[in-house]
């Protein structure tokens, strides 16, 4: 079976793809420099995937470091068939505070695993990758659902650095047909793989409600604050589209099957279609952990919309894939990481 080459590999949305491309019977190489992620997560996806974790410690900025991954597909597997690029800074909070941080690391080390590709592909030959997007570049939605032909702008650096990212690879690929990329603009991950032995594991205090409400749940925070309660919404609370990120991991394996049995290029929304308030958020995880979460109303938080979810029809259509999970198995998971895991990986 192919090779796929993870960037970010140590990362939330990466490991759990590792596995289930594992899963799906793809060999995988895994590159990380564990700026935001912990080498325990290797431990650990050895016990769950059954496989010693084919891995390089490096920066994606870096071309060596690549190289040195690319040669270890080479060694293991007989070379790398396709990459899935995660390996970026994700907050939008703090992108505004280090923006040129944001665009060095994203956009540096986009150019960097493109350079790699091309590096490593014979003439002429498909270049296949999977890139990490998000439904931040729709910026504040005219019409919900959102679907992926609706306009696109940037609200803050992190959000820049996916929408010049898609616009850098469509400039790619218009200049050489023989690249084939899936931009996969993902909605809200969250949750935890079954096991509840790797999860969403963020450093200091969590930006993104479901961590939050994870560390209320387990007594490691008094409360939760809601950041507004005057939206135009069911119950004034901010809507978003939850995926469960083991349904993402699998909608990446699903991209990877389309790159390298089409070898065509796509741009497909990864979400449930289903918009939760932060409200409906609480009561399921109350529900999932048979805890308290309080709650205090605060002001509304800058940059943040009313609502946002997905059309996710194209990707049903393109990739005959669909997300399954909801929100109560989304919470139920988060928690069985949460509490067997209260201090993360480092615990
Ligand atoms: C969800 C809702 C908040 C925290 C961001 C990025 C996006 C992606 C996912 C990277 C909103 C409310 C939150 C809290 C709250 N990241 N909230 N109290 O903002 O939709 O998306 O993370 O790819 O690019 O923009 O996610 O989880 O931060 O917020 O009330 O302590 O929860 O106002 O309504 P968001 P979020």
């Amino acid at each position: 079976m192919p090779c796929i080459l993870l960037t970010g590999a140590t990362g939330y949305i990466a490991s759990h793809t590792w596995l289930a491309l594992q899963a799906a019977g793809y060999s995988v190489v895994g590159i990380d420099n564990f700026v935001n992620s912990s080498p325990k997560v290797l431990e650990r996806l050895h016990t769950l995937g059954g496989q010693v974790p084919q891995f390089v410690q490096g920066d994606v900025r870096h071309a060596l470091a690549l190289d040195r991954a690319f040669e270890l597909g080479r060694d293991q597997f007989g070379g790398v068939d396709a990459m899935v690029h995660f390996a970026a800074l994700k907050a939008v909070g703090e992108s505004t505070q280090i923006p040129l941080d944001y665009f060095e690391n994203n956009l540096g080390g986009l150019l960097s695993v493109a350079q790699a590709l091309k590096r490593h592909s014979p003439d002429g030959a498909s270049k296949p990758l999977v890139f990490s997007s998000s439904a931040t570049v729709y910026g504040n939605p005219e019409r919900l659902p959102i679907r992926e032909d609706a306009p696109l702008t940037s609200t803050n650096p992190y959000g820049s650095t996916k929408l010049i990212g898609e616009n850098i690879l469509r400039d790619l690929e218009q200049c050489d047909p023989s690249w084939h990329i899936a931009y996969l603009r993902y909605f809200n991950p969250v949750g935890a793989h079954p096991s509840g032995q790797i999860g969403e594991d963020p450093r200091g205090i969590p930006n993104n409600l479901m961590p939050y409400v994870a560390q209320v749940a387990v007594g490691k925070r008094p409360h939760l604050n809601v950041f507004g309660k005057d939206y135009d919404t069911p119950d004034g609370t901010g809507v978003r589209d939850y995926i469960h990120v083991c349904d993402l991991a699998e909608g990446h394996v699903a991209a990877v099957r389309y790159l390298l049995d089409k070898r065509a290029s796509l741009t497909v929304n990864l979400g449930t279609g289903q918009g939760y308030s932060v409200l409906d958020v609480v009561h399921a995880y109350e529900r999932a952990s048979g805890r308290p979460v309080p709650v205090e109303f605060a002001p509304r938080r800058a940059g943040d919309v009313a609502a946002c979810y997905a059309d996710a029809g194209l990707a049903a259509k393109l990739l005959g894939w669909r997300a399954r999970l909801g929100l109560d198995d989304m919470c139920t998971d988060s928690w069985r990481w949460q509490h067997l895991n209260p201090q993360g990986f480092e615990g």
